[in-house]
């Protein structure tokens, strides 16, 4: 099973989100995935619960974790009944983050291409590494740009990267665009697949034009999904290898 977490300390940085779109892409290619939601807020939980609410199932495990003492046993339960195990943890530094991390064979610090931002998620880096030393093994992490703007790469987007990367700080080429499907797959308990195919029914007798204005978007939206997949999904072979 590969374990991937979600750390940053800084709230709202889209860790929840991100976790959920990687999830659903990993299922979408066949594996199984399990969730540990280690956040007291449960978004992850309350959007596994409104599609069990729905009569909708839920592709995948999903487990809360109340807190750091249960944190190991909770993942013991999990051991054999997925092939990824994905952990979204809170927005604090605390017990649990330095767990979550030390479990981990990848850390993903997702934040938003902004120099206030890209501080903290460097201290986030920092933790990942310190939290190594102390195993004495190297984790496995990267920075995930979020929130990028569609369609241009902002001035604040070029230099972030260039002095992270000057930093000798690993980044993901993909990166997740701000999009209104992202927050709403939360709002309604969906998946980016269901949107599609909800937008596809709607607009099938339309125009063209109205066609392609609601599909283009969420297209677009599961094509970045599935990109990013692929290159965690990448990243966790070649740790893997050199392991
Ligand atoms: N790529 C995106 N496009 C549009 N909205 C986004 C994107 N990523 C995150 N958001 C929105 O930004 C807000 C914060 O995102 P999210 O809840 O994923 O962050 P978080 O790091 O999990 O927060 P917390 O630290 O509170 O757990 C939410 O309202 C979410 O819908
Ligand atoms: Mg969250």
């Amino acid at each position: 099973m590969f374990t991937i977490t979600f750390a940053n300390p800084k709230g709202g940085s889209s860790k929840t989100t991100s976790a959920l779109l990687l999830a659903e892409q990993i299922h979408h290619a066949g594996a199984t995935v399990a969730i540990l939601d280690c956040d007291p807020n449960q978004n992850l939980m309350l959007w596994a619960d409104q599609r069990q609410q729905q009569g909708r199932d839920v592709p995948f495990l999903v487990r809360r974790v109340p807190g750091e003492t249960e944190f190991l046993d909770t993942i013991d339960g999990i051991q054999g009944k997925a092939d990824y195990l994905i952990i979204d943890l809170e927005g604090t530094a605390s017990t649990l983050v330095t767990y979550a991390i030390s479990q981990s064979d990848l850390v993903l610090v997702p934040f938003e291409p902004t120099p206030m931002e890209a501080r903290q998620a460097a201290r986030a880096v920092h933790l990942i590494k310190n939290t190594g030393r102390m195993m004495n093994k190297t984790i496995g992490h990267a920075l995930l740009m979020t929130r990028v703007n569609a369609a241009f790469q902002t001035s604040d987007e070029k230099d972030v990267r260039k002095e992270l990367l000057a930093a000798d700080m690993r980044i993901l080429s993909s990166s997740i665009v701000r999009r209104a499907a992202y927050t709403r797959i939360f709002r309604e308990g969906s998946l980016l697949s269901e949107l599609l195919a909800q937008g596809r029914a709607e607009v099938q007798n339309s125009t063209a034009s109205q066609q392609e204005r609601v599909l283009k978007p969420l297209e677009a939206a599961v094509q970045n999904a599935k990109e990013y997949t692929q290159e965690v999904v990448n990243q966790l072979s070649q740790h893997e290898a050199a392991a």
